[in-house]
């Protein structure tokens, strides 16, 4: 799947915007990166792209291989039905779920979700309830019938929930972040296996750098609201403006 902007800009005071892209695609090259400095636009572009944020001007289409989707129309559970869906940077909820139920929630087909519709129901398919053990398990919850309780917890929970909804575009706004070193190398590498068998394609937004570079096959950098360069993780890396405006060199 691939998404398209055109002349995509928001702006919340009369003046400067804080996105600005006259023409971008992403998700040309299976597993993307989007870097750049604190502030740059970064989630308002993911937010703008699954419709979460209205856009001031301009328009997002969505490419599944047959049919070109215009998503300006849509509201944000229309474009999940469609298959492009949207880890949270920062995370809310999990309080009133255990880790069970809200895998279990997500699982739900859309337009059947409520609370208590998922808690009574026993008769959720038997190969879901498998891959929600087979996720419990490779992510060693200790408690998955208890509530999520650290931050990191929530926020792969947070990643799970994406995972079961199938999407066929995963955005993912800084999934790592808080996250223990073992726990990221396993979710990276689960998205690296849904990639590998093009069940799906991300894009993720990282501070890490290093994890940009040893995952993305391309890299966008986004400074002040504009796509200043893309490329290879090679290219970005020795580019002189990614330098100067990101890396402080
Ligand atoms: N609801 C809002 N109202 C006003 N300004 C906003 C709003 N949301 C975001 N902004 C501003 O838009 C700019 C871009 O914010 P955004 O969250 O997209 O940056 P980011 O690249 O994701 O940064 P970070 O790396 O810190 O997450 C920032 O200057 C921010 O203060
Ligand atoms: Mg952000």
């Amino acid at each position: 799947m691939k998404l398209h902007m055109q002349g995509l800009s928001k702006s919340y005071h009369a003046g400067h915007p804080v996105l600005d892209v006259p023409e971008g695609t992403l998700g040309e090259y299976g597993l993307e990166g989007l870097i750049g400095p604190n502030g740059a636009g970064k989630s308002t572009m993911m937010g703008l792209l699954t419709r979460r944020i209205a856009p001031s001007t301009g328009s997002v289409t969505l490419e599944d291989g047959k049919t070109t989707h215009r998503l300006n129309p849509l509201k944000s559970h229309d474009v999940a039905r469609l298959g492009l869906v949207k880890t949270n940077q920062r995370i809310q909820g999990f309080e009133s779920l255990t880790i069970r139920d809200s895998l279990r929630l997500a699982a739900t087909p859309f337009g059947q979700e409520t609370y208590r519709g998922v808690l009574r129901d026993t008769t959720m398919d038997a190969a879901i309830e498998t891959e929600i053990d087979a996720y419990l398990a490779r992510f060693k919850f200790d408690d998955p019938d208890g509530f999520a309780k650290s931050g990191g917890e929530k926020k792969l929970l947070d990643i799970l929930r994406c995972m079961i909804l199938k999407p066929r575009m995963l955005l993912m706004d800084e999934p790592t972040a808080g996250l223990p070193d073992d726990v990221t190398q396993e979710v990276m590498k689960l998205v690296g296996e849904k990639v590998k068998a093009k069940e799906m394609t991300v894009v993720i937004v990282e501070h890490d750098l290093e994890l940009i570079w040893k995952h993305c096959k391309y890299v966008h950098f986004l400074s002040e609201g504009a796509i200043l360069f893309h490329g290879t993780p090679k290219d970005v890396k020795k580019n002189r403006v990614v330098a100067e405006k990101y890396m402080g060199i």
